[in-house]
């Protein structure tokens, strides 16, 4: 891989993220890229999240490396870190009063929330820009004004989104960002960090629908804290992987070019 190409990948190299005391992430290598959406999938307890949390920065690996853009990430001053790297956190909370025009600009560092946004730094057109951009693309301009609280639990998902997109990042980093949505909403939200994909945006997405994970580019199947497989969806779902990885014997089959994984039981 060139050097260029490089430049556009977050990577683990031979990652070994302990979790507490519990080894987690065991020597996990994997390369992610930017305009691609990745979804890392495996059973519960498997790693996923542990190792969301050191492609993010947020625990520090006891080995290996985590490199963005070709840089280590431990070398990356935290502020440059922050906007090139969003974070869209397990049932992520947002403060219930707040409006969802503020709640996005939140994602711009626009300052802390307690009872209404607190500025921690002068507010400009860019800004201004990039919430609306965000808002936009994400379908939730038209309710701007409303307030978390008067939000479907779909319509809130998007609205982390959008705060997580407001910050106009390189890589979005998603865990289960489909939970608790509906079948509609749960397409809804992988049909937009799709199309953020499109547009240049590295996506990587913890997924436990299979479904929903073969929309995915790339997959990363891990078990037991280890890379069981890795590629596309047709080379990472098929049934000698999930037996594995799940402990299942499945079907794999495909329904007008789309993957569908059938349990059977
Ligand atoms: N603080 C902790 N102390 C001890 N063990 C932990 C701690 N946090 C996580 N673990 C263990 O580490 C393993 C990996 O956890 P992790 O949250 O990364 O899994 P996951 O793949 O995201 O699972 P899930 O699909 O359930 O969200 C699990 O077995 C978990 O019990
Ligand atoms: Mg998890």
């Amino acid at each position: 891989m060139s050097r260029e190409e490089r430049a556009d990948t977050l990577e683990a190299e031979a990652l070994h993220v302990r979790a507490g005391s519990f080894p987690a992430v065991r020597g996990v290598s994997a390369r992610f890229q930017a305009g691609q959406f990745a979804a890392v999938i495996g059973p519960n307890g498997a790693g996923k999240s542990t190792l969301l949390r050191a492609l993010l920065g947020l625990t520090r690996p006891e080995s290996g490396e985590v490199r963005l853009l070709g840089r280590p990430l431990r070398a990356w001053p935290r502020p440059e870190r922050a906007r090139t790297l969003a974070y869209l956190a397990q049932g992520e909370a947002l403060p219930p009063d707040a409006r969802v025009r503020d709640v996005v600009a939140l994602g711009r560092g626009a300052g802390a929330w307690k009872w209404g946004l607190i500025p921690t730094r002068p507010w400009t057109q860019a800004d201004e820009d990039a919430v609306t951009g965000a808002l936009t693309r994400t379908d939730t301009l038209r309710f701007e004004d409303r307030r978390v609280s008067e939000l479907s639990g779909g319509e809130r998902q998007r609205v982390s989104l959008a705060r997580a997109l407001a910050t106009q990042p390189r890589f979005l980093l998603l865990d289960e960002p489909t939970n608790h949505l509906d079948l509609a909403y749960q397409l809804d939200v992988i049909r937009h960090v799709r199309c953020e994909a499109a547009g240049g945006l590295g996506v990587v997405a913890v997924l436990h629908d299979l479904g929903l994970a073969a929309r995915a580019d790339r997959l990363l199947l891990l078990h037991q804290g280890r890379v069981l497989a890795q590629g596309t969806p047709e080379e990472v779902l098929t049934p000698p992987h999930l037996h594995a990885a799940y402990g299942l014997r499945a079907r794999v089959t495909r329904d007008a070019g789309r993957l569908l994984v059938i349990p059977e039981d």
